[in-house]
């Protein structure tokens, strides 16, 4: 079991050091498509999914926290690595052993900017959540000292998916202040200079092997949809969303080459979700224009108690009019595994230097 794991995580990073890791650490950040359970705990927060029917199709049929029917792509990953899905951070934050098995950080409404969500009264911004971590770190200094921890640190390896709420919860919605005071130019440009500081920021803390998760076509989801005119996609968001992904990608090849013991890899998930809403039958869905949910609407937009469910949620891609569907996840965690973790199975570990 530990040498599969071994060879998949090898096979991106080609690092020795994980080869003296028994047992794989993963630290997560990021937003409602992979929050799973943290805003539970902010008393105020609208950003929540803790009623019916979310969790309908989780293990125990209740609702947890996560923004979908069932498990997030981070669950479905962790299970492929082995490891548990990291529990919410605020649920185990006052247990060092806890901490150190990995935890996740995400909070639904979360954005890389701080004013991101802002309607949503409570929520970690991507800032909060690497404070949150810096935290996590002191706490295992404490318990295992600084240089064990800094081993420990180095080995994890960190998922981040964050910057939907950017465009979905600011950038496009009216009457945020960000769409009127910038040109998407400039909104680009405030984005990618934050999180250029806040990937060195958490390289300073000790993470080296880092996943970034590009968006997803937005102007393809239902709460953009309803905007058009037939239903159709938002061309216009989906072009940016590519700007956006493509700047990412030339930071992280930017700090790849700038810190010198940065892994830093950017997981393309858009074309995956494009082929997805494009061809559903291919992959065993019958609608990708709507919501299983069927709350289609550009705010709000989460299954409510009192909405009516799709019949079978398997056929949609869509679980409300922001979040994929168990089934879809489980598409999109397979092909995002195969092509990030997975190689060809010669692929050995690289011996230590
Ligand atoms: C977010 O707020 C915190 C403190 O309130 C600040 O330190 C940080 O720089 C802000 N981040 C952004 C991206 O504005
Ligand atoms: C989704 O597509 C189907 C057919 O392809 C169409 O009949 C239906 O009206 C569309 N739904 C929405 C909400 O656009």
């Amino acid at each position: 079991m530990s040498i599969l794991r071994l060879v998949f995580v090898t096979s991106i990073f080609s690092l020795a050091a994980i080869a003296f890791a028994d047992k794989l650490v993963t630290y997560i950040f990021g937003d409602s498509l992979t929050d799973v359970g943290n805003n539970n705990y902010l008393q105020y927060s609208l950003a929540k999914s803790n009623y019916p029917w979310y969790g309908i199709d989780y293990s125990g049929g209740q609702a947890t926290g996560r923004f979908t029917n069932g498990r997030t792509i981070g669950d479905i990953i962790s299970s492929k690595l082995g490891i548990p899905s990291p529990p919410a951070y605020l649920s185990v934050a006052q247990n060092v052993d806890d901490l150190l098995k990995g935890v996740n950080y995400a909070s639904g409404g979360a954005g890389i900017l701080n004013d991101t969500g802002l309607y949503f009264i409570q929520k970690l911004s991507f800032d909060d959540q690497i404070n949150s971590f810096k935290k996590t770190k002191g706490a295992i200094i404490t318990k295992l000292g600084e240089a064990a921890a800094k081993k420990h640190f180095n080995e994890a390896v960190y998922f981040i998916g964050i910057g939907s709420n950017d465009y979905v919860n600011n950038f496009l919605q009216p009457f945020m202040a960000d769409g009127q005071q910038y040109t998407h130019d400039e909104f680009i440009e405030l984005l990618i200079s934050t999180l250029d500081q806040q990937f060195k920021r958490l390289y300073q803390l000790g993470a080296q092997k880092m996943v970034f998760h590009g968006l997803g076509p937005l102007g393809c989801i239902p709460s953009q949809r309803v905007k058009s005119k037939r239903g159709q996609c938002l061309k216009q968001v989906n072009e940016w969303i590519q700007q956006f992904n493509s700047k990412v990608q030339n930071l992280i090849r930017k700090l790849n080459h700038g810190l010198p013991y940065a892994k830093l890899v950017f997981a393309d998930t858009y074309p995956l979700v494009l082929d997805l809403i494009d061809n559903p039958s291919t992959y065993g869905f019958k609608v990708s224009n709507t919501s299983c949910c069927n709350v289609d609407t550009s705010i709000g937009g989460l299954c409510l108690p009192n909405s009516k469910l799709c019949k079978n949620r398997n056929e949609y891609v869509f679980w409300d009019a922001f979040h994929p569907s168990d089934a879809a996840n489980a598409i999109l965690a397979d092909k995002f595994f195969s092509s990030i973790f997975a190689s060809s199975p010669s692929a050995a570990p690289s011996p230590s230097p």
